[in-house]
């Protein structure tokens, strides 16, 4: 014996998946930024950033430049076997974070126009595929701070 259900529920199926088609996009990336900080940087022309990126949306974005005015040009390197190399575009996973720590991931500020100090802040402009530019106060900090790791 047939029951004749089950073409209903296929049908039901349909509509729901259509109604997801037909989101309308607010739930695009939700960035936001903790923990930045530059060490006062011992050289004249290039200074190190680092901050976490996270995203609470539902939607991968990608970092894709970075700005600031007190360096002619800021880039985003990686750190593998200890050698730095220049990323040009930086996923943000959806739900997740990037991380720029010392050893790794970094802001590269090249061509510095001033030497920021510690106790300054230096202002970044975070460019992204996706999201609005998001600009983020990154305070000066001891040539030797490292951030408290919570262990
Ligand atoms: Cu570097």
């Amino acid at each position: 014996m047939r029951r004749p259900g089950i073409a209903a529920a296929v049908t039901a199926v349909g509509v729901l998946l259509a109604g997801c088609g037909s989101d309308d996009g607010d739930s695009g990336p939700e960035l936001s930024v903790s923990g930045a900080y530059m060490p006062q940087p011992v050289s004249d022309s290039m200074a190190a950033g680092f901050l976490t990126i996270e995203n609470g949306g539902g939607t991968e974005d990608e970092l894709t430049s970075v700005t600031s005015d007190i360096a002619g040009a800021v880039t985003v390197h990686e750190t593998v076997d200890s050698a730095m190399r220049e990323v040009k575009n930086l996923a943000v996973p959806a739900d997740g974070q990037v991380a720029f720590k010392s050893g790794g991931n970094h802001l590269m500020f090249e061509k510095l126009k001033r030497k920021p100090k510690q106790g300054d802040t230096v202002s970044v402009v975070l460019h992204f595929a996706e999201a609005d530019p998001v600009t983020v106060e990154m305070p000066v900090k001891p040539a030797t701070y490292t951030p408290a790791t919570g262990h």
